[in-house]
């Protein structure tokens, strides 16, 4: 973890240190998202909830993350889990109080876990005090300015105001009946018509989130992950796309509501807010009592979808954000070339910038990527098959050890450090995805990877809560379970815990912007930083290439014999040169 990194000298403010805390920590940080809903349920309903975070919190930090990243916890109907947000500064009682985030983020802090918090500015939900006053005001009303309601197309206004599609599927538009029971406006909705877009040239909503943001930060949070960071300025004067293949230009194009010029005011802004945080304590950093998380290191990450890692690299300016994901190195096949030019391609455009790269393979609206690798490549990140199982777990191993011993931070999502699958078969009844009936969206399947996760290998919910689980667990998730993996050679979770600690003690790994390609068979990529050299066997048969050096861990067996090494089908070897 990040106290054990070296310390940078004291003179330099953008990297002191407090007990060896570092001020850029986010740089080559690994941070884990906690699904609530999914984590742990202490109180028996069934659900997930922050008691149940808090009490695991041991277990991320023996895991060896550096920060921790929650999903929604905050008031809201639960029409998109917890992205439809009604009051950005409570807790939804279902996960309990503001209390308890206060007493998680406290522990956290003290078992040296920074906490990142999902921030919702594209939408409110419906059920929003300004969105429901907006409804009941009728036309005319200020507060739908706040929001983007119009009137339809049409002789009676009862076509929508443009041709824009939902991401979930169907219309973006959604016609309100008016306070006098007529058919009225139309609002738009980028997701679920339970999620209305906010109007961000409204000065009331820019002075709302800002307000937000000193909340979260006044309560000690370190960061904040911005969903849709791309898409809250829309195009002037809402233009038709003019095209019916919406589904096909999304991410390849920039659409007249998404990756809009604009957003990046915005972040600007924002920017200036977290660095006063940041620099509260004087550059110096420590307080008398050591509290070494206030020393600044507040950190923005964006969920931004862009056409290109370009486009993305425009969001994390040195004025800007200080990361964003990597949707493009998700999206990719595990496949040498593919891998190679993406890894290229991300390094080069975030050089100029100067923000760390960032990997990722899994989060929670994405089939998990040992059942991703498990099926034929070109199926896009939405799976309905449980495929090889055995393949997809054997890749899906290589491909994490790949990305941890790339320069920059990476993302894990709950259970993969369990090798957990998607959860294929789940019965219609039990499934809550708002796109998956609204159908023709592009999501649909994301309760999949939403399962609780397994602790004990028997008791209700596997350890999960004492009542159950809001979406049925596989009756095999026993066997990966925490308690099965735990101590037992080979596991997947005793594979990420080794992968982290040595992530710790090799300063080369996960620092820096770069990294030297060795020579390598087809299918196989090979590099070096520093003294340490990764070897990632993408194709299904073994592979001989040099001994590196003394293995330092490796997702399969390698046989070495006279300076060679015979590295398996689908696996990922570290070696290191030091002795
Ligand atoms: C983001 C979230 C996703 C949610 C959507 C709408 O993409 O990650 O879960 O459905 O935004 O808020």
């Amino acid at each position: 973890m990040s106290q054990q990194h070296t310390a940078a000298p004291a003179t330099d403010s953008a990297t002191a240190t407090v007990a060896g805390h570092r001020r850029d920590w986010w740089r080559e940080a690994v941070i884990y998202q906690v699904y609530p809903r999914s984590f742990a349920d202490s109180n028996g309903d069934g659900m997930g909830d922050l008691e149940g975070v808090r009490s695991r919190l041991p277990y991320l930090r023996d895991l060896g993350v550096d920060a921790v990243w929650l999903s929604p916890f905050y008031a809201s109907p639960q029409a998109d889990a917890g992205y439809d947000v009604a009051d950005y500064r409570a807790v939804d009682p279902m996960f309990g109080t503001l209390l308890d985030a206060d007493a998680l983020i406290r522990e956290a802090h003290g078992l040296g876990l920074r906490i990142i918090v999902d921030l919702v500015p594209n939408h409110s939900s419906d059920q929003h005090e300004w969105f429901k006053r907006a409804l009941a005001e009728g036309p005319g009303s200020p507060l739908r300015e706040r929001y983007h309601f119009r009137p339809g197309k049409g002789a009676a206004g009862e076509l929508p105001p443009n041709d824009w599609e939902s991401i979930f599927g169907g219309p973006a538009w959604t016609r309100v009946t008016e306070p006098d029971g007529t058919p009225g406006e139309w609002y738009l909705h980028l997701f679920a018509p339970e999620q209305p877009d906010l109007n961000w040239e409204h000065p009331a909503v820019g002075d709302e989130f800002r307000s937000i943001l000193r909340f979260w930060l006044d309560m000690g949070v370190d960061g904040f992950r911005i969903d849709v960071a791309h898409g809250l300025v829309k195009a002037e004067g809402l233009p038709d796309l003019g095209s019916g293949e919406q589904l096909k230009l999304l991410g390849n194009d920039v659409m007249p509501f998404f990756d809009q010029d604009g957003v990046h005011a915005i972040y600007r802004q924002w920017r200036t807010i977290l660095d006063e945080y940041a620099n509260k304590m004087g550059p110096e950093g420590p307080s008398s009592e050591g509290r070494w998380w206030e020393t600044g290191g507040r950190i923005f990450v964006a969920e931004a979808w862009t056409p290109t890692v370009e486009r993305t690299a425009n969001y994390v300016r040195p004025d800007e954000l200080h990361q964003a994901f990597n949707f493009q190195y998700l999206s990719t096949a595990w496949d040498a070339t593919e891998l190679r030019t993406v890894i290229d391609g991300t390094l080069e455009a975030m050089r100029p910038v100067g923000a760390p790269a960032t990997w990722v393979l899994s989060n929670h609206d994405v089939t998990r990527h040992a059942t991703r690798f498990a099926n034929p490549a070109g199926l896009g990140t939405q799976i309905r098959t449980a495929g090889d199982r055995e393949l997809g777990l054997r890749r899906a191993r290589a491909a994490t050890l790949l990305m941890l011993a790339l320069p920059g931070s990476a993302y894990l999502y709950q259970g993969e450090e369990l090798g957990l699958p998607d959860v294929v078969d789940l019965p219609d009844e039990v499934r809550q995805d708002p796109a998956y009936f609204r159908g023709e969206g592009q999501d649909g399947f994301r309760d999949g990877c939403r399962v609780p996760i397994p602790w004990t290998r028997t008791g209700s919910s596997y350890g999960f809560g004492d009542g159950g689980s809001w979406l049925p667990q596989p009756a095999s998730w026993g066997e990966l379970s925490v308690e099965a993996q735990t101590g037992t050679a080979g596991s997947t979770l005793e594979l990420y815990r080794a992968a982290l600690a040595a992530r710790r003690d090799q300063p080369d790994l996960g620092a820096g912007d770069t990294l030297e390609w060795l020579r390598a068979p087809e299918g196989v990529l090979a590099f070096r930083r520093g003294e340490f050299v990764c070897v990632a066997n993408t194709t299904g048969e073994s592979v001989t290439t040099p001994a590196y050096g003394r293995v330092l861990l490796a997702s399969g067996e390698v046989a070495e014999t006279g300076g060679e090494a015979k590295v398996p089908a689908d696996t990922t070897v570290w070696w290191t040169a030091a002795v």
